[in-house]
């Protein structure tokens, strides 16, 4: 079920976290390609650069913003950027994340990090762009959570609990702004072929197979396209991964079950695991 109202591109601004590549490269291009005009935000500059120079060299308009979008006065900042150069933020695509860690053992800084970037930097944009959005009546935030928030990261519990609470966020910015023309999207893909999938130093090899076995690795443009169909339509629950449904309604009719089931999956792939190792 949809809040049955079309959302347009065209002539539209928006920002996005993590733009520097990866599904929020993607995401900045095929919104440039629907007309929209772009703040690419990264905390890496040179890539968030990249992409906005590559939307403009093809005609489109997008400036670039290096920072952090965890910390409160950098997104302030990037949104006084969108405003001074294309006008007022119609879209905010909090997608920028991190995968932190493996098992329980990550130190308090890395749970930190994880619950400032994946949770804390959705909450403080959310705070920032809220009052502007009611009294225009509209706005739409668009959240980048994972399949993740909705199942469990094998593997990494900073990453499964940040993104349960992403998904949390979502939800309640939905419920409670819903009725006064906010739109919220959450997006939940399994595998993406990005950085953070193949980069041993975001997931371990453990939580990266978990992803890669359970289903078809997307690349980030079809993750994108599927995303901007999504909020087109002002669907809340965006799964790439269509699957994804199926096993979160599994979880739902029989959560023992489905713990279960997957024990034995993670079972299955530490064993396969030891054997590709002796
Ligand atoms: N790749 C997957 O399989 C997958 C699956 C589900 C969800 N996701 C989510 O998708 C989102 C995008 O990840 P991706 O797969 O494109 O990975 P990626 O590593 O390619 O992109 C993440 C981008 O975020 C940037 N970034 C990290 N911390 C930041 C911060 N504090 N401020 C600003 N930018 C920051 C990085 O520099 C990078 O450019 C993340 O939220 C991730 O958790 C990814």
């Amino acid at each position: 079920m949809t809040d049955q109202s079309e959302h347009t591109f065209d002539g539209a601004v928006a920002i996005v976290t993590g733009g520097g590549g990866g599904i929020g490269g993607a995401l900045a291009e095929r919104l440039s390609d629907a007309g929209a005009r772009v703040v690419v935000c990264d905390l890496d500059a040179d890539s968030s650069r990249a992409v906005a120079e590559g939307i403009t060299e093809r005609g489109g308009h997008a400036v670039s913003f290096a920072g952090d979008a965890s910390d409160e006065d950098t997104i302030a900042a990037s949104i006084e950027l969108a405003e001074r150069t294309f006008g007022p933020v119609d879209y905010y695509f909090a997608n920028a994340g991190v995968a932190a860690g493996d098992g329980i053992e990550p130190s308090d800084d890395v749970w930190s990090l994880a619950l400032d970037v994946n949770v804390r930097a959705h909450v403080r944009a959310a705070r920032l762009l809220l009052p502007g959005w009611l009294e225009r009546g509209r706005g739409y935030f668009v959240s980048t959570a994972s399949a993740a928030g909705l199942l469990t990261q094998i593997g990494s519990a900073p990453y499964s609990v940040t993104k349960h609470a992403a998904v949390g966020f979502a939800e309640w910015l939905s419920v409670t702004y819903g009725d006064r023309g906010i739109g919220v999207s959450c997006v939940c893909p399994m595998g993406v072929d990005t950085k953070l999938l193949h980069d041993d130093a975001a997931l371990s090899p453990l939580a990266a197979r978990a992803v890669t076995t359970a289903g078809t690795v997307l690349s980030p443009r079809d993750v994108a396209d599927c995303v901007l169909a999504g909020v087109v339509t002002g669907t809340f629950l965006i799964l790439p991964h269509p699957d994804v449904l199926d096993m979160y309604r599994n979880k739902g009719s029989d959560y023992d079950r489905w713990i279960r089931g997957m024990r034995r999956y993670q079972n299955a792939l530490a064993a396969a695991d030891a054997q590709t190792h002796t």
